[in-house]
């Protein structure tokens, strides 16, 4: 097996899960951060965020010398025959995609170019920039390509809570180049997934990754409309998604109905396939929708519990799960985050619960919220509770001491997680998402309150 020195720019979640698989498939891996803090801890085994199975794949290279941390950007070009952008390209004020860590990344490259090399861009950028990367080296630094460098676009398709088993067992490796009969020697670096290799254009490369992220969301905001559906109607969502999913042209993946998706990923990349689609002068409608019905998926559940408590003032409302799903500590547009503002302004008292992510929350609502690290202690004297994320000790909670201390047992599940058929014989109020609530614990309310939606 061909050993490569790759470099990595970038030690955000795509470069610390590629860095550290790349340096298991067998490579040579230096991971690069302008942020020396960031770079220190990682020198240390200390991680910037939680995922499944990184610190352990990051200590064991790191241990055998395969995977190197380094603020020295210039040394880690120079050190490598392949250079991986994995920078981060956020929403910036405007709503626009910010790609000014792609261009610093690559004014690095062609700053500290010292051989021909390999420029493989793995950040999700819009459709055309691969192609504007390049005319940029040419325009700035007197960079040809094809003579001092060789570029491709290599998207990457990692799922949070997952990202290392993804990374370890990817279902495909799409490579856009600018010329197809060419030898490809990313090739080198994928040597054990040569059947996975997707060969392609930098522009089909580039939509490609945007395409499958707004396609999934598209998948998650239809069943969420249907699941509103099947509540009028008195059908179950999760029936209708398990027969529709098992024909093969529609698949049963991310048709889970629920509060919505949240994450780094598809907010972002549904935004920016609409701004992409309405500078091509394309209205696209369709993905505008997704976006709206995500929006409003957190408001639904407001309007259950007014449905069911008439106002929500003063009323002790215990949010349990807040990253945007199980298994990471990533709170980036988390439905949570939506739900809290709106029970804060309808003046509900607020206790909150999750496993890692407890910190990141406070950063937002101090001391407007309580935190707990118990679920159990998190909804003692509440009203109701309202599951947000999914995590496993929540999905298996004992439903009974859950509720026991509990002011009313009320549980509003915002992920259908819980044991629908057991909830028919616990003593409680279970209200889902596109399923029939209920009501084995009734509650008198007074006035019926909703928010415009
Ligand atoms: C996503 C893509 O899956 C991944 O391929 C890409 O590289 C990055 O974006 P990620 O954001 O980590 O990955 O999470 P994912 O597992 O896709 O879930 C996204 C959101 O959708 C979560 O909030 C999740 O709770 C929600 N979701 C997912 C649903 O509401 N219903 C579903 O059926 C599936």
């Amino acid at each position: 097996m061909k050993m490569v020195k790759i470099s990595i720019i970038g030690t955000g979640y795509v470069g610390l899960v590629t860095g550290s698989c790349f340096a298991s498939y067998g490579n040579e891996v230096i991971c690069a951060d302008v942020d020396s803090d960031r770079i220190k801890n990682l020198s240390k085994g200390v991680l910037p965020f939680y995922e499944p199975g990184l610190s352990e794949l990051c200590l064991k290279h790191s241990n055998d010398g395969t995977l190197t941390f380094t603020s020295d950007i210039k040394y880690a070009i120079e050190q490598s025959d392949i250079v991986f952008i994995t920078v981060g390209t956020p929403t910036n004020n405007y709503g626009q995609m910010d790609l000014s860590y792609v261009y610093e990344a690559v004014d690095n490259i062609g700053e500290y170019l010292n051989q021909q090399k390999i420029i493989v861009v793995k950040s999700t950028i819009p459709a055309g920039t691969t192609r504007k990367l390049i005319t940029y080296l040419e325009k700035k630094y007197g960079l040809i390509l094809g003579v001092n460098y060789k570029m491709f676009s290599n998207p990457e398709f990692l799922r949070q809570g997952t990202a290392v088993y993804d990374c370890l067992n990817p279902e495909r490796i799409v490579i856009g180049s600018n010329d197809l009969s060419q030898e490809n020697e990313l090739v080198d670096v994928y040597q054990s997934f040569s059947d996975k290799i997707i060969n392609t254009s930098y522009e089909s490369s580039e939509m490609i990754k945007n395409t499958a992220n707004a396609f999934l969301a598209m998948k998650i905001s239809f069943i969420n409309d249907i699941a509103s559906i099947c509540e009028q109607v008195g059908a179950d969502v999760v029936h209708v998604a398990e027969g529709i999913g098992s024909d093969q042209r529609i698949g049963k993946h991310f048709l889970k109905a629920g509060v919505g998706y949240g994450g780094s990923c598809f907010p972002k990349d549904t935004e920016d396939l609409c701004t992409l689609a309405g500078k091509n002068n394309h209205d696209f409608k369709l993905l505008k929708a997704v976006i709206e019905t995500n929006d409003r998926q957190p408001l639904l559940l407001i309007n259950k519990m007014l449905q069911t408590f008439g106002e929500l003032k003063g009323k002790q409302i215990t949010i349990l799960g807040l990253s945007f799903k199980p298994d990471t500590s990533d709170i980036r547009n988390a439905p949570s985050i939506k739900l809290i503002e709106q029970l804060l302004l309808l003046d509900a008292d607020i206790n909150v619960f999750d496993p890692v992510a407890l910190n990141s929350i406070k950063g937002i609502f101090d001391e407007r919220i309580k935190y707990y690290s118990n679920h159990y202690d998190a909804v003692a004297n509440s009203d109701a509770c309202i599951i947000i994320t999914e995590w496993n000790e929540i999905v298996e909670s004992d439903i009974n001491t859950l509720v026991e201390n509990m002011k009313h047992p009320i549980i509003f599940d915002g992920r259908n997680c819980l044991n629908y058929e057991y909830m028919k014989t616990v003593d409680i109020q279970y209200h889902c998402m596109g399923r029939n609530s209920i009501y084995n614990y009734k509650l008198e309310t007074e006035s019926i309150e909703t928010v415009k939606l």
